[in-house]
């Protein structure tokens, strides 16, 4: 299904939703750090429950062959599903996880603004907890866990275990900062960690965070910078 989105254009949800099939094999769950009412949220856990559903499909044959093949037993040829799922990324289908104040966006910071900003304003951009959930239901997709929370108030409690992909979108300074204090610690070594308005003039405060951040830290993750 095509989900219309006003927040990431076309180019980028496309981009985005290639580097998240590029994770179905790493460990870890799938996150988003500012959902609004969910465009990308959806898009995401889409393309889980078609992963998810593949995963299920490949399990079913292997039990089909096992049980029409006496000699396929678990101990004569444990590796068959264990392979199947191996090569589907794991045996248990992943999760989502997303984050939102549902208050809209906090107060600007200094490095925030810029004159091609001002729209951006503290409230904007306020969505509820309830409209995104309803969201998924309607869509008949897996509803994923959805915290509300401003960023700051997070602890690595509310995080994931491990973390294959990463979608972060807080627009601001204080909410890249954030959120990359969250969820870098665990993301998988192989796993992808996307900013979204990196280049964007309008939010010069993404820029400056992820900036901060790459001089402190090494990532043994790809980072990639929308
Ligand atoms: C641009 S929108 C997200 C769009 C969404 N990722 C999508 O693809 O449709 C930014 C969202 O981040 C949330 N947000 C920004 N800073 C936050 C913070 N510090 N804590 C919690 N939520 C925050 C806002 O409430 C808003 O819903």
């Amino acid at each position: 299904m095509a989900w219309k989105n006003d927040q990431v254009n076309e180019k980028e949800t496309a981009r985005i939703l290639e580097l998240a099939r590029a994770c179905v094999k790493v460990p870890g769950d799938f996150v988003e750090m500012g959902c609004y009412r969910g465009d990308t949220s959806l898009i995401l856990a889409e393309m889980l429950q078609r992963d998810a559903r593949l995963r299920e499909k490949v399990r079913c044959s292997v039990d089909v062959r096992r049980s029409t093949s006496p000699s396929a037993t678990p101990s004569s040829s444990p590796s068959i599903y264990a392979e199947a799922s191996q090569e589907l990324g794991g045996k248990d289908a992943k999760k989502l996880w997303i984050y939102d104040s549902f208050e809209g966006l906090p107060e600007k910071k200094e490095v925030d603004k810029s004159v091609m900003g001002v729209l951006f304003r503290s409230g904007e951009l306020a969505a509820t907890k309830r409209e995104v959930k309803e969201r998924f239901l309607r869509a008949n997709l897996p509803v994923p866990r959805i915290k509300k929370a401003w960023f700051s108030d997070l602890t690595p409690e509310d995080m994931p275990e491990k973390i294959a992909f990463a979608f972060l979108d807080g627009d601001f300074y204080e909410s890249i900062r954030d959120s990359l204090r969250l969820v870098t610690p665990r993301m998988s070594d192989e796993g992808i960690l996307v900013v979204h308005d990196y280049t964007n003039p309008a939010l010069p405060g993404v820029k400056r965070a992820v900036d901060e951040w790459n001089n402190r830290e090494k990532y043994s993750f790809e980072v990639i910078l929308l």
